[in-house]
């Protein structure tokens, strides 16, 4: 199989790194990758945002797989493009990408279905947010969450401590903070509880649920600062029970995949849906049409399957004839991110380490990096790597993964201490 995949990120290298043991894998190019992808694939200079280009490419080189990594292309089209000209992608159609592409949709889907989510609305100008917003506060909601409509590269939610801050939020929306993707708002209720990752494989036919995990998407330590991408996660999360993984099933997947039948939405790819947890019962924060990252590292430590197989297979409509296995260990992934993330950051930092930290038992995914000049390799993005270990428990594959980003430097980089810790605590909790 000659396979293609879309992105530069730690996502993609993730993909890259597993699709590379399958024995059914005779070549694998990544466009545009990154440095660290170059070991693993052969890099090629076209941006994930060409889809032309990348149909070009695919037809030209007899690529039989294509894997869109990250969601601009998906809600870009991607799939729609390819299938035009014979070639088959890893990814849902645009119409069903909106899924992630448009969080007003998202909900409106929800609730025809019946999926578990926060109350809502939708509001299309700055006066009737606002009026809303003071109403339900005046109601006494403890809090509220705010929601550019369109991609924002993660940065459009904001959780509201106060009416004000609400307001303001959702004014500069309005006002264009975020392009168009701010033209429509949600205002949502504030849940409360923990927070997980759920991913599924579905090909519109069959849906199935692959294991949990954890994301840590504040930048400092005890979960304190801004949202990033992600600082770093591990799989499992305990917070996903067996109990909960029986709801999920039932309340979140199962209708998701009826109401993809019922409204004719192709879909033959990965769903991951955004998880909040409380006395055991999950509702929907979000979908997104593509694997998470970092969660997606540790999960591909622990899958055992053949990737490029079960890929190819929900891509043909046949998922129901994958074979899924994983590894009981758990696995964790530090994200080591530039001087400045998520605000501006650093770029150009060389960094040393990464021998050591291979020999020390971790593989290093790599997020944010390129060749210099003088051909070494530096920092090229806000997160630049991402440092994963496995283990008999997860405390075990805390420790190997920290004893590998300890041995990787480069200037103003930093990472959280704390990845995995709510799992530990839980643990902990549970043997008292
Ligand atoms: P989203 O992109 O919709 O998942 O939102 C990004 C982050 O904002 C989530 O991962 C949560 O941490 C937080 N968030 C979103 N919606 C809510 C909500 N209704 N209640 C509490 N937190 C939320
Ligand atoms: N880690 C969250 C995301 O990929 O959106």
């Amino acid at each position: 199989m000659r396979i293609l995949v879309v992105g530069s990120g730690g996502r993609e290298h993730a993909l890259v790194w597993k699709l590379k043991q399958s024995p059914l894998v005779e070549k694998i190019y990544c466009a545009p990758g990154n440095a660290g992808i170059a070991a693993d694939a052969e890099c090629v200079p076209i941006g994930a945002g060409k889809l032309e280009e990348l149909a070009d490419f695919a037809a030209s080189h007899a690529i039989d797989l294509t894997v869109a990594g990250p969601e601009a292309p998906l809600c870009a089209g991607i799939t729609d493009v390819f299938a035009a000209r014979g070639l088959a992608v890893f990814g849902p159609s645009r119409a069903a990408a909106q899924l992630e592409g448009s969080k007003d949709f998202a909900k409106r889907f929800m609730i025809r279905h019946g999926i578990p989510t926060a109350r809502s609305a939708t509001f299309d100008s700055a006066d009737a947010a606002r009026s809303y917003i003071e109403a339900e506060f005046a109601a006494g909601a403890p809090g509220i969450v705010v929601k550019a409509d369109g991609l924002a590269a993660g940065k459009g939610v904001l959780v509201a401590a106060d009416c004000a801050e609400a307001v303001q939020f959702a004014a500069d929306c309005f006002a264009g903070s975020f392009g168009s993707a701010g033209a429509r708002v949600v205002v949502e209720e504030l849940l409360t509880g923990e927070e997980a990752s759920i991913f599924a494989l579905t090909d519109g036919k069959s849906i199935v649920r692959l294991v949990s995990s954890q994301d840590h998407k504040r930048v400092f330590d005890g979960d304190r600062g801004p949202n990033t991408g992600g600082m770093g996660a591990y799989s499992p999360a305990p917070v996903v029970t067996p109990e909960v993984e029986q709801l999920i099933d039932r309340d979140i997947l199962q209708p998701f995949l009826r109401g993809l039948r019922e409204e004719k939405l192709d879909y033959r790819g990965l769903l991951f849906v955004g998880l909040m947890i409380e006395n055991n019962e999950p509702k929907v924060l979000e979908f997104n049409v593509r694997f998470g990252d970092p969660e997606v590292q540790p999960i591909m430590r622990r899958f055992s399957g053949d990737l490029a197989d079960v890929l190819a297979k929900t891509a043909a409509g046949r998922l129901a004839e994958a074979e899924l296995s994983w590894s009981p260990e758990a696995a964790v992934s530090v994200v080591l991110a530039s001087g400045g993330y998520p605000g501006a950051y650093q770029r150009g930092k060389v960094i040393s380490g990464l021998d050591a930290a291979a020999a020390a038992g971790a593989v290093v995914f790599h997020a944010g990096t390129a060749f210099d000049s003088a051909g070494r390799m530096v920092s090229d993005g806000g997160r630049v790597l991402g440092v994963s270990a496995t283990g008999a428990t997860v405390a075990e594959a805390i420790a190997r993964a920290y004893a590998g980003v300890d041995c990787i430097a480069f200037d103003g980089g930093f990472c959280r201490r704390d990845i995995g810790a709510r799992a530990l605590a839980r643990k902990k909790g549970a043997e008292r």
